[in-house]
């Protein structure tokens, strides 16, 4: 690696980083800030910190064996769902901060990585309590579905991380911000189907829901956002990306 990727004293000012490009000098300074946002998210995703022990999950087991046999196979699809798109959101993220420049994006990218990892720790601690974690976990071999659906969002995932050039950057944002704002709504809303019947999980997934929808959406709107402003990228290449979404979809 470039010595300067870690310092660069001749580099561009702090106030001057953009999200993608150029030479930044290497030091994180929250005292400046040339978005606000970055600052704002980051603080606001500190004092959301939640922890699985919190959940009381001790009823789990006795309130999923009373759900019918269609509610049992709901809850254990969504959470095999999520499961994945958390595990995935982090390696993803990881990648897409490794392309970035700004520090302090990506001092709240890492902030959400260790967010994604925690939701990733909850639903194996809510599953040991349900007495159901490998079953869960392993149902990708079994059920074509949820193999498929995985597939997906690992394809969009990987198919503009290779910062080949700020398109491409812009366009993996928003595998991102579909992620976030709408495979995991989607698997949230199941849970809150099932709501008071299954406490523990509705608790948890209240947890999940508030990180996702009051600070990674908007984190990595904002990164899209920025970046075709900071770029000039027209919306004819992004309208283009959603028909080329649409008429992957319909394969
Ligand atoms: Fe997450
Ligand atoms: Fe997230």
């Amino acid at each position: 690696m470039d010595v300067k990727h870690y310092y660069n004293p001749h580099g561009e000012e702090i106030l001057d980083e953009k999200i993608y490009g150029g030479s930044p000098t290497g030091f994180v300074d929250f005292n400046r800030s040339k978005y606000r946002w970055d600052t704002n998210i980051y603080d606001l995703m500190n004092a959301n910190t939640w922890f699985p022990s919190e959940v009381n999950t001790s009823t789990e087991k006795k309130n999923f064996d009373k759900l019918s046999p269609n509610e049992q196979s709901i809850y254990k699809m969504t959470f095999a769902q999520l499961s994945f798109n958390d595990s995935a959101q982090e390696e993803y993220l990881a990648d897409f901060r490794s392309l970035a420049s700004n520090r302090l994006v990506k001092s709240a990218i890492t902030l959400q990585m260790m967010q994604e990892v925690n939701h990733s720790k909850s639903y194996a601690v809510l599953l040991d309590a349900c007495g159901n974690s490998d079953e869960v976990f392993n149902l990708y071999k079994y059920d074509d579905m949820l193999n498929q659906k995985n597939q997906k969002i690992a394809e969009q995932f990987a198919r503009y991380i290779d910062g080949g050039s700020v398109d491409k950057m812009l366009l993996s944002a928003m595998a991102s911000v579909n992620l976030e704002g709408i495979y995991f709504l989607l698997g949230f809303s199941y849970i809150y189907l099932l709501g008071d019947k299954v406490p523990g999980a509705r608790d948890m997934i209240k947890f999940i829901a508030r990180d996702e929808l009051n600070t990674h959406l908007p984190l990595f709107a904002n990164i899209f956002k920025t970046i075709q402003k900071e770029n000039k990228i027209q919306t004819s290449t992004i309208e283009l990306y959603i028909i080329m979404q649409m008429t992957d979809s319909k394969r």
